[in-house]
């Protein structure tokens, strides 16, 4: 290791830093510049790196998401408590005082993979202070409880045991390759006016195409349209994706949600049956010939094709027979020409695999590595005691921060900074592997 390279205790330092300078008081920004107001999976990271720093800020950190929280349960991908900033979307922009279910500040009408019992679980079993620690679970309980039932009812209507997203921001992997041929069958998109923000501080070559902004901003277009109404968008939604990172995240954060129902004496039976039903439903997501789990685009009957990091995103549920694992790893994980280091690349994880021809190293979710989805993939590896696979990821994780600082995503192939620089779920989740030490 480079001899000018951050210590451990000088990383924890700098990770406490800057969670500290993003913080508002009431939430903790992912970026002061590029996202200045509170996102859903960001908060639920954020806050398994706080039940190691300051356990109290990370139960804050919740409690400040379900503020957002709709009447129906839907627990909104954007919250902006403090109102316009220089982001687009405006709060504005998304209409959602046009239904009956939006609270009384404004959010996005989309969601955002869930994390949070997950985080929720973690802040728990980290807490010093037990009987503060299960006051705050049984504050926290019913509201995660009616988002994992709105989840089932507005997006599995038909009781499949997979849910759907409606746009690729639920997926919160918005241009990932996995989405473009789904995008594409949109055809021709005529999205409201808008006007774009997010160049202003990011390289565009580290952002979406306008092509993407067009579909994204035309499918939210579609939905407020019809009010935000979870029935109606079910019936029309232009884009309708069971999509593997969503359901898996899903799938253990039930776990974690039924962990918490028994800690709190709760009737554990809806969980156990949302667990039995996705763990069956899953394998129609597996794809034998190809060793990958496949999203499946519900509009056009078929699974969208594309090899990204998603496909490991099931470990961190234990979805899959350790055969299967192991041929993820094997296949996969372990292939320089796919994931693993060479061929072009110092680093893993490649968000997309580098041998598919949509791979582009610096742009946003089409190749280049995220901690966040390296977490998914180390927990996931661990779960199965493949240690040296997520030892081996741990270890470049750490290495990229230790390199270039918590920023919002790195370059595979040379570890340098891309996107957003002070980025908070890189240093929250810089401390939760840290911590493994
Ligand atoms: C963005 O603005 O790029 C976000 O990913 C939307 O959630």
């Amino acid at each position: 290791m480079d001899q000018t390279a951050p210590t451990t205790p000088d990383l924890l330092d700098r990770a406490r830093a800057l969670l500290g300078a993003n913080d508002t008081g009431s939430f903790i920004k992912p970026s002061r510049t590029q996202y200045p107001h509170q996102w859903n999976w960001d908060a639920a990271f954020i806050a398994i790196g706080l039940s190691h720093l300051d356990p109290e800020r990370g139960r804050q950190e919740v409690r400040a998401l379900l503020r957002g929280q709709w009447r129906d349960g839907m627990l909104p991908h954007i919250l902006y408590p403090d109102g316009p900033s220089g982001y687009f979307p405006t709060p504005d922009f998304w209409r959602v005082h046009e239904s009956p279910h939006a609270p009384a500040f404004p959010t996005s009408g989309l969601t955002q993979p869930p994390v949070l019992a997950t985080a929720v679980r973690l802040l728990h079993e980290r807490a010093h202070d037990e009987r503060a620690s299960l006051a705050f679970v049984a504050e926290v309980y019913p509201a995660l409880l009616a988002w994992h039932r709105w989840l089932r009812s507005a997006r599995d209507p038909e009781g499949t045991g997979l849910v759907a997203i409606i746009h690729p921001w639920e997926a919160g992997t918005d241009n990932s390759p996995r989405f473009d041929a789904a995008l594409a069958r949109l055809g021709p998109v005529d999205p409201p006016p808008y006007e774009r923000a997010d160049r202003r501080h990011v390289a565009p070559g580290e952002r979406p195409r306008a092509l993407d902004y067009d579909r994204f901003m035309h499918l939210i277009g579609a939905y407020r349209d019809l009010a935000w109404e979870p029935a109606a968008i079910w019936e029309r939604a232009p884009f309708l994706v069971r999509d593997v990172l969503f359901n898996a995240v899903l799938h253990r954060a039930d776990q974690d949600l039924r962990a918490l129902a028994a800690l709190l004496g709760e009737d554990t039976a809806e969980p156990d049956r949302w667990l039995a039903a996705t763990a069956t439903a899953f394998e129609a997501l597996w794809d034998e010939e190809s060793g990958l789990y496949l999203d499946f685009d519900m509009r056009a009957g078929e699974p969208l094709r594309e090899n990204t990091f998603a496909t490991f995103v099931p470990l961190y549920a234990g979805l899959p027979s350790r055969t299967r694992a192991e041929r993820l790893v094997r296949e996969q994980l372990q292939d320089p020409r796919r994931y693993a280091p060479g061929g072009g690349t110092r680093y893993a994880l490649p968000t997309t695999a580098k041998d598919c021809p949509r791979f582009e190293p610096r742009r946003y979710w089409r190749g280049p590595i995220w901690l966040s989805a390296n977490w998914l993939v180390i927990r996931g590896l661990e779960r199965y005691g493949l240690t040296a696979s997520a030892e081996a990821l741990r270890k470049d994780s750490l290495e990229l921060v230790r390199r270039s600082g918590f920023v919002e995503y790195y370059d595979p192939r040379d570890g340098t900074s891309c996107g957003a620089r002070g980025f908070s779920w890189s240093a929250a989740l810089a401390v939760d592997l840290l911590m493994d030490d």
